[in-house]
């Protein structure tokens, strides 16, 4: 039996990925994340040729795949820089970039401890949206002697974090402009609130472009013209270029889509490269059929208003209906496909991103080999090489 290396909670060695050419998938053990490498690839290319074609930066978030391996692969299809939210997630993809933006505000003072170390070392911007983040990040940093970005959020309609409009921003950039330790860099949203289909999002899209021209306007006339406009997200990623003056995308869960992104029009079946992979473990109550990933392997994130949980990649009219925590209930009223116990199937879960965070480590498949993939960014405490 092939067994996954230990990957997470510990450093898991240095290795990014180890190569075990004599994996056999139908003896791994499952429920676990399974990665199509070359769909991956295929992925990582087509963002990188979009954003080449529209002139904007494509600075990939690794939340989603929490990864050296893929991140390593999104850098050579042309990626610039690497997103991350955490201080692990920073202190991990450090050893592959000197251009990182962390787009979540630092609080407390082991977070800045840690934020500001690695400043020594790569050019680091850093995300916020008040002035109790932005004072104690810029004594800190300069502290320590090293001086950090300063990324100012707006919100532009989602209503998580963000200052609205543009004196707001102004009077954030003026004061990170101002202290020592931070110099101003730019502002970054996420149009996380736009989640209608492709052809559907224009009229949102304008209103979001109009709101960063407002500041853009403002900025400017104050002298502080930013260098990264920062946005992006995975269903709105091939409209990006429909705000004005954008000049970086952060779309992160792209690398693999999911299932939202299928339902969006933003990815097509044959770009799916996540998959849980499961085993049907019972099949005795009547109309349905249970597999071994539950809650625990695809989560329990409901997303856009479908039904269920995720989809059965081979027989897509087969919803995941129901989760346990360790229990996958397959609704088959809506198939003629009888599974039968014992059989593997694979799971395109609502949101890849949460599910790729509960595994141990993933199993990638490229052409006929197999490998497993490290996730050394998962988990909060710190990283060392
Ligand atoms: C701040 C920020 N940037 C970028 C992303 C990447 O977005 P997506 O997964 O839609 O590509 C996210 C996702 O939640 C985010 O919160």
């Amino acid at each position: 039996m092939s067994s996954a290396p230990k990957a997470g909670g510990s450093n898991g060695g240095a290795d990014a990925s180890v190569e075990h050419p004599g994996i056999d998938p139908g003896l791994v053990e499952t429920p676990v994340g399974y990665v199509d490498l070359e769909r991956t690839r295929a992925n990582a290319r087509a963002v990188g040729e979009y954003a080449a074609e529209h002139g904007l930066r494509w600075r990939p978030h690794i939340k989603t795949h929490k990864s050296r391996r893929i991140a390593a692969l999104q850098l050579e299809a042309g990626a610039r820089g690497l997103t991350v939210a955490t201080p692990r997630e920073a202190e991990v993809m450090a050893t592959l970039t000197d251009d990182l933006l962390l787009a979540y505000p630092p609080v407390g003072a082991e977070k800045l401890g840690r934020v500001v170390r690695l400043a020594a070392s790569v050019d680091l911007n850093v995300a916020l949206d008040s002035a109790a983040v932005l004072r104690p990040l810029a004594e800190a940093a300069a502290a320590a002697g090293v001086t950090v970005g300063v990324i100012v959020e707006m919100d532009v309609g989602l209503g998580r974090v963000g200052v609205s409009g543009a004196a707001e921003v102004l009077e954030l950039a003026r004061a990170a402009a101002a202290l020592d330790g931070v110099a101003f860099q730019g502002i970054q949203f996420y149009p996380g609130h736009i989640r209608a289909p492709l052809e559907e999002q224009g009229e949102s899209l304008r209103r979001v472009s109009d709101q960063v021209a407002a500041v853009l306007e403002a900025l400017e006339s104050d002298g502080l013209g930013p260098e990264i406009v920062s946005g992006g997200s995975t269903p709105t990623l091939w409209r990006s270029h429909e705000i004005e003056g954008l000049t970086e995308i952060r779309s992160g869960s792209c690398i693999f889509f999911d299932r939202e992104g299928l339902e969006l029009g933003v990815v097509e079946a044959g770009g799916l490269a996540y998959t849980v992979l499961a085993t049907v473990v019972s099949t005795a109550v009547p109309g349905h059929a249970v597999i071994d990933a539950g809650s625990k392997a695809l989560s329990k994130e409901a997303r856009g208003g479908s039904e269920g949980y995720g989809f059965v990649l081979d027989h897509p009219e087969v919803l995941v209906s129901g989760l346990s925590e360790e229990h996958g209930v397959l609704d088959l009223d809506t198939t003629s496909w009888r599974p039968t116990v014992g059989e593997r199937v694979r799971v395109v879960p609502n949101h890849v991103c949460v599910s790729v965070n509960l595994q141990d480590a993933l199993l990638a498949k490229d052409g006929g080999v197999h490998e497993w993939i490290s996730l050394e960014a998962r988990g909060r405490g710190p990283w060392s090489d």
